[in-house]
């Protein structure tokens, strides 16, 4: 597992780089409807928890906030397996275009930098200092996706939150274009993460549909639960160490992976899962993918003509008369829980997007690991963001579970 961190950055990468020029490129947005622990500022947090309004911006989602005094509004995405908390700064150097104005720190009369030695300071692997101050550098991939800049704290309000947090203040970064946000914010299992600087126990998200223009929620604290009907599944997360390379990410054991009633992977072949939400496509182990493109080729390919497939795709179909999404199997990952097997589904709705400008091209939003080109990473698959959709996901840092239940994500409050 030690080496999963680095490519699993390389991962964030590719979304962050090349699908988005992929998106653009083939119009497949046309086709999208439009550290310190504790610093949170208790009487201004509500009781009840907090519930932070989240919306789909291709290829993300995002949430609107404000940092400093006064507030200046910031965009960031949503980054379940997300280190820290970043947005670019005025200072920058070397910036990708974001649509907000840059986060000037002299603007803000609550910006503090971060000197060297502190609590904060020294949770961050990766820093460096020099004149007192805290810079750091990250992620860290071999391709690029690097980020830099120097640790600060300000008041965040996201939400009905208002925090003081420690963030990543961005000055330069290899990073071309994130299509709009400004930043990151992590929800990792690191020190530095929106969870952990809240001190959360638990948290939640539901992911609306993409092509909805519908809002999605990401609820912190006690008002992160789900409804407790007869269709909630939980399995346990896999413990790691806080060494470990990945150790920032939410990883479950696989019982199996299922095309239909075909399982496809074992508990041997594919044995681990890692939720994200940055990358929108699921990736699988390569042997398991090569048989899921075989019975959705079986299904669908009948019925509709192969189309050349655009990057990052690998299977797509033109919509011919007899073209049915219904006729794919759904995608289904087996956990076991503490009561027995559970089973998390993913429908051919969720995975056979539309893609071009005349809607008349199906591609398949799941792709094999083989793509990473990477050793390290044998029995890992991903749960991208689109195969999450509507589907309410509760992580329960005290128990060590995920729990969910399907849920019309717009209906919650
Ligand atoms: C975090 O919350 C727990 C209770 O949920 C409390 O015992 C602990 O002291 C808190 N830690 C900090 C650093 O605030
Ligand atoms: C988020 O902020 C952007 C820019 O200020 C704005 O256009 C957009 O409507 C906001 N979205 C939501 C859901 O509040
Ligand atoms: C912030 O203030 C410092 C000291 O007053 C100044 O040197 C620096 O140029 C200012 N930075 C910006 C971005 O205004
Ligand atoms: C730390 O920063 C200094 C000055 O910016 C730079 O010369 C040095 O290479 C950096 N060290 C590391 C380990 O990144
Ligand atoms: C459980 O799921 C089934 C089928 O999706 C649905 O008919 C039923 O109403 C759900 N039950 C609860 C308690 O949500
Ligand atoms: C899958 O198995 C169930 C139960 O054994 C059966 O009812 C269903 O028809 C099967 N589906 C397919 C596509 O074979
Ligand atoms: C895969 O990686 C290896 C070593 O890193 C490299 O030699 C090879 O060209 C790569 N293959 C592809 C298809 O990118």
């Amino acid at each position: 597992m030690g080496r999963l961190v680095t490519t699993l950055l390389v991962l964030c990468l590719i979304y962050v780089t090349t699908p988005t020029k992929a998106f653009r490129a083939h119009d497949l947005r046309r086709g999208l409807e439009q550290a310190t622990r504790g610093r949170l500022l208790a009487d201004a947090t509500p009781a009840g928890g907090s519930v932070v309004p989240i919306h789909w911006s291709p290829p993300y989602y995002v949430a609107n906030f404000t940092i400093g005094t006064p507030p200046q509004p910031a965009s960031a995405i949503i980054d379940i397996a997300g280190k820290l908390v970043w947005t670019q700064c005025s200072l920058c150097r070397l910036c990708f275009k974001q649509d907000l104005p840059l986060f000037v720190p002299n603007a803000s009369s609550t910006f503090r930098q971060e000197p060297c030695g502190t609590a904060v300071c020294n949770s961050i692997p990766t820093r460096n200092c020099s004149d007192n101050v805290c810079f750091y550098q990250g992620p860290l991939t071999q391709l690029g996706g690097n980020t830099y800049g120097f640790a600060g704290t300000d008041t965040f309000a996201i939400g009905p939150v208002t925090a003081s947090l420690a963030f990543g203040c961005v000055v330069a970064s290899d990073i071309d274009t994130m299509d709009g946000p400004s930043g990151f914010i992590g929800l990792g299992r690191t020190p530095l993460s929106l969870v952990t600087q809240m001190n959360l126990t638990k948290f939640s998200y539901c992911l609306s549909p993409r092509n909805t223009g519908k809002n999605s929620r990401l609820f912190l604290g006690s008002s992160a639960k789900l409804s407790g009907g007869g269709n909630t599944s939980t399995a346990p997360l896999i413990k790691t160490s806080p060494n470990d390379d990945s150790s920032n990410y939410y990883l479950l054991n696989l019982e199996a992976i299922k095309a239909g009633n075909t399982t496809i992977a074992t508990a041997q072949s594919g044995g681990t899962l890692v939720m994200h939400t940055v990358s929108p496509f699921s990736l699988l182990v390569d042997s398991a993918y090569q048989a899921f493109k075989k019975e959705v080729t079986k299904a669908v390919g009948g019925a509709a003509p192969p189309a050349t497939p655009p990057q990052p795709f690998d299977l797509c179909f033109k919509k011919a008369a007899g073209f049915s999404r219904a006729s794919a199997p759904d995608l289904v990952f087996t956990f076991q829980g503490a009561g027995g097997a559970v089973t998390l589904t993913a429908p051919p709705t969720k995975y056979l997007i539309d893609v071009g400008e005349e809607k008349d091209t199906v591609c398949m939003a799941i792709l094999s690991m083989a793509l990473l080109n990477k050793t390290g990473l044998e029995g890992v698959s991903v749960l991208g963001s689109l195969q999450q959709e509507d589907v309410h996901f509760l992580y329960d840092l005290k128990k060590e579970t995920l729990s969910f239940e399907p849920a019309d994500c717009s209906s919650l409050s």
